[in-house]
């Protein structure tokens, strides 16, 4: 058996509200994606990760889990979901759960029983008396709310939520709590699934005391939480589910990473996790959080790409993404909406030529972009909603509260996916649960489908490209012209054969020279987003987010 399956294969992921509405509510479920599973095998992926499938009151769309064992009546069933999984497996592809357990929904049972006081479950969350003076038990900030202290009626006393106040903390220290989630992913893994996305899993271990913070720039409190003091106990004993699930993959999403730091996490043969999700190179438009934006620099973003690709090398492996349900369309952020075709298939090789698994996000395959919408209202999730109400708090006006929003809001990458130019862009038949993006008519599957330039077939092709690739699987990256605020260019080695990337990240026509420490023998051109054009033997200059791929043989 081998247990690293997920090295030379991609995952699509689903965001099952928004992909598509199989029994006409309006709501995307599990019968659509039963429909669409053979088109998903049709892009060159080996997976798929599910987002939340569970029940759930939808505070947060999902992650707050109300029944660990039931999928979400939105969605479907366990019969329908078992159907999924058969197709999937017999199509030969992979199935990933989400594995939300930093916190349940308020409505969870647990939560209904310890606030009440019933064991065992009074120790399940974090509950906390208020300091002497009556404040809150701490000078945290919230990650979804300026506060993370909400006071319980019901209790008397106040529980602790990083995310939202329907997210409530699990308290991790408690055995009792962690039979549960082995208890969870045993419930999956016998149905057949494949392994686990671990939703914010870094977080899951407090400070004992949960003491006060001091002066930080970022968020008061996340230092007393962020790969917290027992993690890696923690993160070992879910790894032991492997001695009866063997081939099961771990996946954990770790916001604030560094490469450095991740090696205690993803080395070596007893490593806590397969691959982590980070967050560097999301970070190129914004300051801590993309509320707080700032224009594109792609210095910042090839700085987060090399450092990854150059620590993990020969001791960890790199889960590569550039979209997922947490952020705004990358065309739309790092490409260009006017160039949406060219910058799409740019970014596409921006990242697909790196070492690593990658994750597409569904419509990420077909360019999809930004929605911008008149009012707060319009908007679904729980964090615009938040940001609105700290502009208000802090007298904003409304016009400069949604100019901070539209660029940046999740609900971006969570308007349904486009699949034809038909009614509502063949989502549903029904009045969608949210705003189909009005470009539509011209961003949609079908049409994608007809055009054989499409960025749909440049994403299949650069997909089966990976298969089986030795220099992609396993060959030394390099970076050059580090320097520039426009080209971003890099190489892969292995055993003389080469892949050299040449991206262009503006509209701009730039003089690229190849490079002279490149040795290599022969170049012939691999992909581009442009009809050929020779280069001269020194170099050539860049069309709108051009890019090259070349495949070379290098000398010694
Ligand atoms: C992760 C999820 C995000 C969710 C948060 C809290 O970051 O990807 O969607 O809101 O965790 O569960
Ligand atoms: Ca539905």
């Amino acid at each position: 058996m081998n247990r690293e399956w997920y090295k030379d294969m991609a995952f699509y992921q689903i965001w099952p509200r928004s992909f598509k509405d199989g029994n006409g509510d309006g709501i995307g479920d599990l019968w659509g994606v039963y429909e669409k599973l053979d088109y998903i095998k049709s892009l060159g992926v080996g997976g798929i990760w599910f987002s939340p499938l569970y029940v759930s009151p939808n505070a947060d769309f999902g992650y707050d889990i109300s029944d660990y064992y039931q999928i979400s009546p939105d969605y479907g069933d366990l019969e329908i979901f078992d159907k999924v999984l058969q197709k999937a497996h017999s199509l030969g592809l992979k199935v990933v759960m989400d594995l939300v357990i930093n916190h349940t929904s308020i409505e969870h049972d647990w939560f209904q029983k310890s606030r009440r006081g019933i064991e065992p479950y009074t120790d399940y969350y974090i509950w906390r008396e208020p300091k002497a003076d009556g404040g809150k038990p701490n000078n945290w900030q919230g990650i979804f709310e300026s506060e993370c202290w909400q006071w319980d009626d019901v209790a008397g006393k106040y529980y602790l939520h990083l995310f939202s106040s329907g997210q409530p903390d699990l308290n991790m220290d408690n055995p009792l709590v962690r039979k549960e989630v082995e208890n969870i992913m045993r419930f999956w893994l016998s149905r057949g699934v494949d392994g686990f996305r671990e939703d914010v899993i870094t977080f899951i271990s407090k400070t004992e005391g949960l003491p006060d913070d001091g002066f930080v720039i970022g968020l008061r409190g996340m230092r007393f939480y962020e790969s917290g003091p027992r993690i890696h106990e923690y993160l070992q004993q879910y790894r032991r589910i492997l001695e009866e699930y063997p081939d099961c993959f771990l996946l954990g999403e770790a916001p604030m990473m560094t490469p450095k730091k991740a090696l205690s996490f993803v080395a070596g043969d007893k490593r806590d996790l397969d691959m982590m999700f980070h967050f560097q190179h999301m970070e190129a438009d914004c300051f801590l959080t993309e509320y707080l934006r700032l224009p594109f620099n792609l210095k910042k973003l090839k700085r987060a790409f090399s450092r990854w690709q150059k620590r993990l090398y020969n001791k960890g492996w790199n889960a590569l993404y550039l979209e997922n349900h947490d952020h705004p369309r990358v065309i739309s952020r790092y490409g260009s909406e006017q160039y949406r075709v060219e910058s799409g298939k740019m970014l596409a090789c921006a990242f697909l030529f790196q070492q690593g698994t990658p994750f597409l996000y569904q419509g990420q395959e077909i360019g999809m972009t930004n929605i911008s919408l008149p009012k707060i209202e319009d908007y679904a999730d729980c964090v615009a909603q938040d940001v609105y109400k700290r502009c208000k708090r802090m007298h904003l006006p409304d016009k400069a509260a949604m100019a901070l929003i539209r660029p940046a809001t999740r609900d971006s990458s969570r308007t349904p996916v486009q699949w034809s130019a038909g009614k509502n862009g063949g989502f549903s038949e029904a009045e969608p649960w949210f705003y189909v993006n009005q470009n539509y008519p011209e961003i949609n599957v079908e049409a994608a489908e007809r055009d054989p330039d499409s960025l749909l077939h440049f994403y299949r092709a650069l997909l089966n490209y990976r298969k089986g690739n030795d220099v992609i699987l396993k060959g030394k990256y390099r970076e050059y012209e580090k320097q520039s605020r426009k080209l971003y260019v890099y190489t892969r080695e292995y055993q003389g054969k080469g892949i050299l990337v040449v991206c262009s990240f503006t509209e701009k026509p730039v003089a690229f020279q190849f490079p002279k420490k490149l040795k290599v023998e022969t170049m012939e051109p691999l992909f581009s987003n442009y009809a050929a054009e020779p280069a001269k033997p020194e170099g050539f200059t860049t069309r709108p987010y051009e890019v090259r791929v070349y495949s070379c043989r290098t000398k010694g």
